[in-house]
C-alpha cells in the first residue's frame, strides 16, 4: 500500500507501521476484508446551532408577534422572550435533541493517568445493553439528517472494544438510530482490529488527546515513558484504516489541554500536526484540526496558565503559530482568495478568540486565570439545554458536558426513563440557566449560545422592521459540532 498522499517524513512512519506483526495478522485473519463488507457511512446530523433556534422559534413567534402587535419594541425584552424555554414542556411535543455526551466508564487505561485529569468517580452501573436501550431510544420518528451528534468520552471509551465498535456495538446502535458518532480517546487501544472496527461502523469523527510534539513533555504529562509513541502508533492505525478502505471518516481532531508545560510548543505543536494531514485534490485536509482546553479543575492550579502567560499566549506564541500556518497555507498552493489567518479557518483553535467576549484580551485572562474561561461569554439565557444531554456511568443525566463535569444535582436517571421524558420533566430549570455551575461551560456550547442568540436577536429585528430589513448582529454559525 503506498502512502503517496502525505508529506514525505509521516509516509515513513505509516510504511513502518503498515510493516507491524499487528497489521499482518489483521489482513491475514480477513479483518480488513470483514470491515469493508460491513461499512458504513457516517450520516448528516441537525445542526446543533439551528436546532434551539428553529424549536425557540416554534415555541415562541405567536408570544413575540403579538408582543410587537401590542406595541412592545424593546429589542432586549422580545429577544428575552423569543429565547425563553417554557417552564412546563407542552403536551405531545416531542424533545429533539443535537447533542449526547457519553461517559462510557471512568476506567482508563492510562496508568498512572494524566497529571491534570481530573475525573471524580460515579458508579459504574451502566451496562452495555442499558446504552444500547438508551442509543436506540434516540430514533423516536426522526427523519434522515434529523438525528443527534452522539459523543462518546470517558475514562477511556476504546475498553469497550468491540462493545463499542464490533456488530452489534454501540456505535452501529447510534447509527442505526439516525445520530452520527464520535470518540474521545487516549489511543492506546487504537489497535489496527479496533481502528478498522472504528472506521466501519461509520465514526464521524475522534478526538484523540495529544498535548505536544515533544515525547518527553508528552510522557510528563500523560502516563509516563513511551506514551506519546503509543498515541502515534494509533493515529498510524487509524490513517491506515482509513486508506484501506478508501474513505474520509473518522475526521480525526487532536484535543489539545493547555498547560505552563506545553504552552510554548504551539506554533511547533500546530506544524508537527499540519505535517501528518493527507493531500487532498481540492482543499486542505480537516484532519489535525485541534481544540485548545484551558486546563481545568481546582488541583490544577500549578499547572495553569496566569493572566500574564495566557495574554503573552494570544499575542507572542499566537503570532508565532500565525506564521506556521501562512507558511502551510503557502506550501499548499492555497489560492489567494481562500486563505486566511488561523483564527478566521480554524476558530475552534482559540478558547479567547472562538466566542464573543465581554471583554478584552486582558479581562478573559484573568477569568482564565482564575479557572473560568467561559464566564465572559456565557449569554443572559441558556438556549441550548433542552437541545442537549450528557450521561455518566451511573446513568445520571445531566443538561450539557459542562454540568456533567461541575456535577450540580443531575436532572433525571436514564435506568428507568428515557432521556427525553426526563427534558420533559425538568425543563422548568432551564430558567436558572447559566446558573453556578456555568463556568465549566464548553467552548462548544459558549459558541452555540452566542450564536443562537444572535439569530434570535436577527429574528426579532427583522419583525420589528416593517420592511423585513432588520440590521445584521454578530456572526451566526452554521454546521456541525466541532
Ligand atoms: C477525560 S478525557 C476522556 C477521554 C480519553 N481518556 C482521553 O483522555 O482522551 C476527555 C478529554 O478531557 C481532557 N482533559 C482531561 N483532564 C482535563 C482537565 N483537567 N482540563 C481540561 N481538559 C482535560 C483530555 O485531554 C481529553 O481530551
Ligand atoms: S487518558 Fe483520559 S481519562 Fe485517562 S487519565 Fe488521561 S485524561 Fe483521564
Ligand atoms: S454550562 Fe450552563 S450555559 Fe453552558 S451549556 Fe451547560 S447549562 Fe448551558
Amino acid at each position: 500500500m503506498g502512502f503517496d498522499s502525505f508529506g514525505e517524513s509521516h509516509a515513513e512512519r505509516l510504511e513502518v507501521r503498515w510493516g507491524g506483526a499487528d497489521w499482518w495478522e489483521a489482513v491475514a485473519g480477513g479483518a480488513v476484508e470483514e470491515a469493508g463488507r460491513s461499512l458504513l457511512t457516517p450520516r448528516q446530523t441537525v445542526s446543533v446551532f439551528a436546532l434551539p433556534v428553529t424549536e425557540l422559534k416554534d415555541l415562541n413567534e405567536r408570544q413575540v408577534r403579538g408582543m410587537i402587535e401590542a406595541g412592545e419594541r424593546d429589542e432586549e425584552r422580545l429577544v428575552a422572550a423569543l429565547g425563553t424555554w417554557p417552564t412546563r414542556w407542552p403536551a405531545g411535543r416531542r424533545v429533539r435533541l443535537s447533542f449526547l455526551g457519553i461517559n462510557l466508564s471512568m476506567r482508563c487505561d492510562m496508568q498512572p493517568r494524566c497529571v491534570y485529569c481530573n475525573q471524580q468517580p460515579v458508579a459504574e452501573q451502566m451496562t452495555p445493553a442499558d446504552w444500547r436501550q438508551v442509543l436506540a431510544g434516540l430514533a423516536a420518528a426522526e427523519a434522515e439528517g434529523e438525528g443527534p451528534y452522539v459523543f462518546f468520552t470517558g475514562g477511556e471509551p476504546l475498553l469497550f472494544a468491540e462493545e463499542l465498535w464490533g456488530p452489534g456495538g454501540l456505535l452501529r446502535t447510534a447509527h442505526a438510530a439516525g445520530a452520527v458518532c464520535n470518540v474521545n480517546t487516549n489511543a492506546l487501544a487504537l489497535t489496527p482490529t479496533a481502528a478498522l472496527g472504528l472506521v466501519s461502523a461509520g465514526l464521524g469523527r475522534v478526538h484523540i488527546s495529544l498535548d505536544t510534539h515533544r515525547p518527553e513533555a508528552q510522557d510528563a504529562l500523560r502516563g509516563g515513558s513511551g506514551r506519546w509513541q503509543q498515541v502515534m502508533r494509533g493515529i498510524c492505525n487509524l490513517q491506515i484504516a482509513k486508506a484501506l478502505l478508501g474513505v474520509q471518516h473518522p475526521v480525526i481532531h487532536v484535543n489539545c489541554v493547555l498547560t505552563r508545560r506545553n504552552a510554548d510548543d504551539f506554533p511547533e505543536f500546530l506544524r508537527f500536526l499540519l505535517s501528518l494531514r493527507p493531500r487532498q485534490a481540492e482543499g486542505l485536509s480537516g484532519d489535525f484540526d485541534m481544540h485548545l482546553i484551558p486546563v481545568g479543575g481546582e488541583q490544577n492550579r500549578e499547572l495553569r496558565l496566569t493572566a500574564d502567560e495566557y495574554v503573552r499566549f494570544f499575542t507572542e506564541t499566537g503570532a508565532r503559530a500565525e506564521e506556521v500556518w501562512q507558511e502551510y497555507q503557502t506550501e499548499q498552493e492555497v489560492p489567494a482568495d481562500q486563505r486566511g489567518p488561523l483564527q478566521e479557518k480554524v476558530p475552534f483553535m482559540s478558547p479567547f478568540h472562538r466566542v464573543e467576549q465581554r471583554g478584552d484580551l486582558r479581562e478573559w485572562a484573568e477569568t482564565a486565570a482564575q479557572g473560568r474561561p467561559a464566564e465572559l461569554a456565557l449569554t443572559p439565557r441558556c438556549y441550548v439545554a433542552p437541545t442537549q444531554s450528557f450521561l455518566l456511568p451511573d446513568g445520571s443525566q445531566y443538561w450539557c458536558g459542562g454540568h456533567a463535569t461541575s456535577r450540580p444535582e443531575p436532572l433525571g436517571q436514564v435506568r428507568g426513563a428515557g432521556v427525553a421524558e426526563n427534558i420533559q420533566r425538568s425543563v422548568g430549570q432551564v430558567a436558572c440557566l447559566p446558573g453556578p455551575h456555568c463556568h465549566t461551560c464548553a467552548g462548544a456550547t459558549q459558541a452555540i449560545n452566542r450564536s443562537v442568540e444572535n439569530a434570535l436577536r436577527q429574528t426579532v429585528r427583522e419583525w420589528l422592521s416593517p420592511e423585513g430589513e432588520g440590521e445584521a448582529v454578530g456572526e451566526v454559525g452554521e454546521g456541525g459540532f466541532e
